[in-house]
Formats: structure tokens, sequence, C-alpha cells
């Protein structure tokens, strides 16, 4: 699902977005950042910003990276990290200078398109609901009055730069908004207006939690209920909750992390054990693969295929399995995976195979960490049965966004996966280890 939420600058937008985000579990992706970071970049070569022709022909060498720490972002232009220095009033005004060429528009859209492939997202700007995401889902559209958003603006920098306070001017920001409001609403190209099927907020007298719940009502209204399970995966799903419960002690932390949409839940690998208890201690219906011969047995292979598990023949790098992946992940499912490739041998957590990476490039899709603790113990390798007691946890981290990777050519997606796998398992372990406090990382 797509969320636009477009409207003029001081209604609030990045907050009420990232609020949004934070409470559907969606991505966020403030489009303004983007125009103001080119705007930088241009100041900081020296082009100049009249000149329509020069300012093009600095597109190709204009390199923009993401970087996501959980809700906060950090903006990256050809290696300078530009997240404070974009905020100024002087890039506010070259920013909108340069939104209104063509050229500009037409790279900046490309990437934001890109960015929206990705699943669940909220994206806030200008023309989100009308040019870029035409066919978003929910669309949004926020006002306030002029003098209330000079207000908020005067605010939030004098939060952000308190050493320069008196330098800032409410009269002067209100008719900067005022001039800037005409810039962007007369232009030709991708002017600021509310797409026809747009909610309209004014935000001039709601809190921004307020508006915060409008937009989450409405889009939780549109999203099918993934959290409805069929019912013989209810059935089943709670059946085996039971019994982990009972003779394992089942226990699940970080459930607060648990993404919307679609994603790879990779999980360290320890016994046979592992994809049911993954998948039952997701709160929502997921899919996981098994090997074709499983499929073979009379009643194991009717009851797995009626629980969402996929034949496979060799290994999740097959061409027929890896299509069956995409087509989950690109209606949105999630799928249970093993990045270690094999089960452990002795219990530790073992180096991550490059099969993970290879998907997730593919797929441009979130990964979903979880790490498994116990499952080794309940079901030691060549024993033919699990144990009938023991103690066992599912601990979910915080998902790792596809942005993170965005900008990297492959190899290095492909080094930086493997990598930040690793470190998320053993982090999460770590977690576990030291006493379960607070929520995971
Ligand atoms: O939302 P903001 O103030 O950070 O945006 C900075 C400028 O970028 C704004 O004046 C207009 C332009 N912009 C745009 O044209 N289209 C967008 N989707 C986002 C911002």
């Amino acid at each position: 699902m797509i969320i636009a939420i477009d409207g003029p600058s001081g209604t609030g937008k990045s907050t009420v977005a990232k609020g949004v985000a934070k409470e559907l579990r969606f991505t966020f992706f403030d489009t303004g950042a983007m125009y103001r970071s080119l705007a930088w970049w241009l100041l900081s070569t020296n082009v100049d910003l009249d000149d329509e022709d020069a300012v093009a022909q600095t597109l190709d060498n204009f390199h923009y990276e993401i970087k996501s720490e959980g809700q906060e972002r950090k903006y990256i232009v050809n290696g300078e990290d530009v997240t404070h220095a974009i905020r100024t009033h002087e890039i506010s005004a070259a920013a909108s200078k340069i939104a209104i060429y063509p050229d500009v528009r037409h790279t900046i859209v490309k990437i934001q398109r890109q960015f929206g492939l990705h699943g669940s997202a909220v994206f806030e700007g200008r023309d989100m609901g009308t040019v870029v995401f035409p066919k978003a889902e929910v669309k949004i559209f926020l006002t306030a009055t002029p003098e209330c958003r000079a207000k908020r603006r005067y605010l939030e920098l004098v939060q952000k730069f308190p050493d320069q306070k008196e330098t800032f001017s409410l009269s002067q920001i209100l008719q900067d908004i005022q001039e800037r409001d005409e810039k962007d609403t007369t232009r030709a190209i991708s002017p600021l207006k509310q797409a026809s099927d747009a909610l309209l907020i004014d935000t001039s007298h709601l809190t921004a939690e307020q508006v915060i719940q409008k937009i989450t009502t409405l889009a939780k209204s549109k999203l099918p209920n993934p959290r409805r399970k069929h019912f013989f995966y209810f059935l089943i799903y709670w059946a085996a909750r039971i019994y982990f419960k009972l003779f394992f002690r089942l226990k699940i932390h970080g459930l607060e992390h648990f993404r919307s949409g679609a994603a790879v839940i990779a999980a360290n690998h320890a016994s046979n054990l592992d994809p049911p208890v993954v998948s039952i201690s997701c709160p929502e219906e997921v899919h996981f693969l098994a090997k074709d011969s499983l499929f073979r047995k009379p009643l194991l292979g009717a009851l797995i295929r009626r629980l969402n598990s996929h034949p496979v023949a060799r290994d999740a790098a097959d061409a027929h399995t890896f299509r069956l992946i995409l087509n989950l992940l690109q209606n949105g499912q999630k799928i249970i995976l093993f990045p270690e490739g094999q089960r452990t041998e002795n219990g530790e957590l073992q180096p991550i195979e490059r099969g993970l990476p290879f998907l997730v490039i593919k797929a441009r899709c979130a990964i979903q960490p979880v790490y498994v603790q116990g499952t080794f113990e309940a079901w030691p390798r060549g024993k033919p049965l699990p144990k009938f007691s023991g103690k066992i946890t599912c601990v979910f981290g915080s998902p790792i966004e596809w942005v993170e990777f965005d900008h990297l050519e492959k190899r290095e997606a492909e080094k930086k996966i493997i990598e930040r796998m690793g470190t998320t398992f053993r982090a999460l372990k770590e977690w576990l280890e030291s006493g379960a406090q607070g929520s995971p990382p």
C-alpha cells in the first residue's frame, strides 16, 4: 500500500507522515528532502540555479542515498551527510526554484517511483497523489492557514537551532511561505494541488496526533487484514502454539517490530522445529519452503500444503522457487527463509550465504529478522523425534529496509546485506542472553 501525503510546508506533513509510517510500520519518505539535497549540491558546486541547462547537466553527477536508523533518516549527497544542512532558509528557496525544471522533476520522480516498488510506504511531498503515485491507495492533502504554518515553522527552527533564535523572524517566515506557495502552486509542471480523490485535512486546529489517527484509521480500513487467517491455518496455528507453549514454554519478543506488507522473514537455523516455531510466532499468515519429498508423504504433504508451505527441489535459488518467492513478495506476503542455508551443527550461528542477498536484491524487499533460541536443544541433530520439554524463544528484530541498500552496486549490496544480517542475528542473540530488557534491537 502506498499512502501519498501532499500539501504545502508547515502543515505538519513530515511529522504526520512519520507518525503514520510508525503506526503502520511502513517505510517513510520525505520527498522534499530530495529536492533540498539537490539544491544543496548545486549551491555547493556553484551552479547557477537560474541556468536550467547547467542544472540539468549536473543531474547525472547527483548521487543520493538515504540511510535509515529506525524512524530516523540520514541524507547523503555524493558521500556527504546533508541531513541538517538542507533545512536552512537558503536551501528552501533554492529547492523551490529548481523544482520547477522538468529535467529535475523527471530525475527525482523516477527515483521516487523506484522507492515505491518496495511495498508499504508513506510518501510526503507536493505531487505524490497527482503525479508520482496516481494510483496510491490512500491520498491525503493537508492544509493550514499561512499564519499557523509560519508559527509552526518558526517554533521548529527555534527548536532545531536554539543558538540562532534571534535571527529568525516570524513575519519573514510568513512572507517566505507565501512566496513559496505561490511558486509551488503556479508552476507549470506538477504544481502543488489536491488530487481529485484525496482527502482534504485542515490541520490548523488539530494536533499532529489527531491527524495521524485520522489517516491511519483510513489506511487500516483499506488494508486487507493480514492477521485474519484462513480456517485451517488458524486451527493448526493455535494447536501448534498451545503445543509449543505447554511443552517448550514458547516466548515471543519484539512483535512491535513486525512490519506490514512484503518481507523475507530471515531466521537463524538450528533445527527442523524452526519453520513451525517461526510461523506460529508471526502474528499473520506466512509462507515457507519445504523439501519436495515431504509433499509426497500422504498426510503430511496435504497438511503442510494447506499451511502455506511450498515445495522446493534443491534450494531457494532454483529458478522455479525463485519465481514463486518473487510472486509471493509482489503480492505483499511474507516468506520465511534461513539465510545460513543449512542447519547449524553445533547450535552456534553460522555465516550468511548468498541466497538471501540474491533474493532481496531482485525483489528489492525488506528483511524481517528473527532469532530463534532453544530449538537446537529441543530437537538435537540425528534424533528421530523432538524432546518433550525445553525452552524455546523467538525474538523479532527491527526490520531491515531495502532503502539501506538501494544506492549500492549489486556486489556491494550483497556484501552489505550479508554483513547486516550477521550483525543483526548476533545483536538479537546478545540482547536475549543479556536478560531481554526493553525492546529488542
Ligand atoms: O517539503 P519541503 O519544504 O521540504 O520541500 C522543499 C521544496 O521542494 C518545496 O518548495 C517544493 C519542492 N518539492 C516539490 O516540488 N515536490 C515534492 N514532491 C516535494 C518538494
